[in-house]
C-alpha cells in the first residue's frame, strides 16, 4: 500500500459511462497515476486511445499488486464482490453508489475494510457539491425557519438499468442530499414504484421519507421514463423556501422569501375568510462557486489516503443509505391497490355512483402492512 507515499497509483475498476469520468479527473489530480481495468477489450482500447499515460489491464488480480487504491464503477450488482477482492487485497476502495445491492453485502464490506484497515468510502457525489452545501447551510443556520417539507425530483428519459430498479440507480442521490442538509438518515420509507417498459425494473417511483428528529419528509420522485429531464430539490421552510436545480447554469439555488401564515380560523364571523394569509418578498440566488463535485470527491478520497484520514462518507454512510433502499424495496413488494368496491361509473352518462362501500381495513393487504421502520 502507498501510506504517505506522495504518489498514489489509483485502479478505475470499469471503464464505462460514469468510470470514465473517475479517470478524467483522477488523471488531473498532481501525483496520481491511474490504471483502468475492464474485462472488456473494447473499453481498454478506448481507455488507452484517450489516456494515453494510463496502465490498462482485464482484471483486478493482474494489477493489484501495483496499486494503492481502487474507484469501483462496475454496475451495482457486482460492487459487493469487486469491493471486496479490492479489500482483501489490502486497497483503499472508493465504491460508487450504490455502496451495494443488499444490506447484509454493505455490512460485510464496512466490516471487512476496518479489519484491513483500509479507506471504504462511497461515492455520494452530491455530498461534494458546493449548491448542496449551500443547501445544508441554509437549512442548518436556520434561515428557512422549521422545514415543512422537502421534494425531489430526478427525472429524463433515463438510461435503463439491466441490474437495478430506478429507485436504486437514481434515489441514492435524493436520500442522500436530503438526510446530508437534514443530517438525519430517514428511520421510516415508503415507495411507489412501477415497471412500465422492459418488464423486469421499475422505472417509475415516488418514495416518502420520515426524519422524525427534524419532524419532516421528504418525497421523493424518480424517473427513466419522462420526457424533461429534472435535477431538482425544494426545501419548504417556514420562513422561506430553496430551490436547488442542477441543471441551471448560474442561478442553482434559488432563496424564496415566501410564505403561507395560517389567520384566525376559530373566528366565527370569519368563516368565509381566506384561513392563510400570503408572504412575498425578494427572490435571491447566492454566487455558489464552481467546484466539480467528483473531482472534490475523488480528490478528497486520494487525500485521505495521503493523510491517513477518515473520508467524509465512509462506508458506514453508504450502508445508512442501502438500508434505506432495501426498506423501499419491502414497502413496493408489500403495495397493493385499494379497490373501491360497490362502484358505479358516472362517466358517459353511465349514471350516478352508486354506494361506495370502502373495504375492510383489516381485510386488505396495503392497509394492514406498516411501513418497516429502519433499525
Ligand atoms: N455518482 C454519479 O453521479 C453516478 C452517475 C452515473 C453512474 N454512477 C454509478 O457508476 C457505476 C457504473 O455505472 P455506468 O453507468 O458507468 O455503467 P456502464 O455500464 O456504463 O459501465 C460499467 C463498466 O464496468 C465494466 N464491468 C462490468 N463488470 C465488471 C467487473 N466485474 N470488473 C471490471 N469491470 C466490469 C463494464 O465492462 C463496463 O465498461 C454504477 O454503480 C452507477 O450507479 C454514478
Amino acid at each position: 500500500m502507498g501510506g504517505n507515499r506522495l504518489l498514489q497509483r489509483v485502479g478505475v475498476i470499469g471503464y464505462g459511462y460514469w468510470g470514465s469520468k473517475h479517470v478524467r479527473v483522477l488523471s488531473s489530480i498532481p501525483g496520481v497515476q491511474v490504471s483502468v481495468i475492464d474485462p472488456q477489450p473494447d473499453r481498454r482500447r478506448e481507455a488507452a486511445a484517450h489516456y494515453p499515460a494510463v496502465h490498462v489491464a482485464a482484471s483486478l488480480g493482474e494489477t493489484a499488486k501495483d496499486l494503492d487504491a481502487v474507484v469501483v464503477a462496475t454496475p451495482p450488482g457486482s460492487h459487493a464482490v469487486v469491493a471486496m477482492q479490492a479489500i482483501d487485497a489490502g486497497l483503499h476502495v472508493l465504491v460508487e453508489k450504490p455502496l451495494t445491492t443488499s444490506v447484509q453485502d454493505a455490512e460485510m464490506l464496512v466490516d471487512r475494510a476496518a479489519e484491513r484497515g483500509v479507506h471504504l468510502m462511497v461515492g455520494h457525489t452530491f455530498e461534494f457539491n458546493p449548491a448542496v452545501w449551500k443547501l445544508r447551510e441554509l437549512v442548518r443556520s436556520g434561515a428557512l425557519g422549521r422545514i415543512l417539507y422537502v421534494d425531489t425530483a430526478r427525472l429524463s428519459l433515463g438510461r435503463y438499468q439491466s441490474d437495478v430498479n430506478v429507485v436504486w440507480d437514481l434515489a441514492p442521490h435524493d436520500i442522500s442530499i436530503v438526510s446530508y442538509i437534514l443530517d438525519e438518515v430517514p428511520s421510516i420509507a415508503a415507495a411507489w414504484t412501477h415497471c412500465n417498459v422492459g418488464g423486469r425494473h421499475a422505472d417509475v417511483a415516488y418514495l416518502r421519507l420520515d426524519f422524525p428528529r427534524a419532524r419532516t419528509q421528504a418525497f421523493v420522485h424518480v424517473s427513466w421514463l419522462s420526457p424533461n429531464k429534472v435535477r431538482r430539490v425544494t426545501v419548504v421552510g417556514e420562513k422561506m423556501m430553496a430551490v436547488y436545480d442542477d441543471l441551471s447554469d448560474n442561478e442553482r439555488v434559488r432563496i424564496y422569501d415566501i410564505g403561507v401564515d395560517v389567520e384566525g380560523i376559530d373566528d366565527p364571523t370569519a368563516a368565509h375568510a381566506m384561513p392563510v394569509s400570503y408572504r412575498t418578498g425578494d427572490i435571491v440566488s447566492p454566487y455558489i462557486p464552481f467546484a466539480e463535485p467528483l473531482l472534490v470527491q475523488d480528490g478528497h478520497f486520494i487525500d485521505c489516503i495521503r493523510t491517513g484520514t477518515e473520508p467524509k462518507c465512509p462506508g458506514p454512510r453508504g450502508l445508512d443509505i442501502v438500508r434505506v433502499l432495501a426498506a423501499t424495496d419491502e414497502f413496493a413488494h408489500r403495495d397493493a391497490p385499494l379497490a373501491l368496491a360497490g362502484v358505479v361509473s358516472s362517466i358517459h352518462g353511465e349514471g350516478p355512483a352508486g354506494h361506495v362501500a370502502l373495504p375492510d381495513p383489516r381485510s386488505d393487504g396495503r392497509s394492514a402492512a406498516a411501513p418497516p421502520i429502519l433499525t
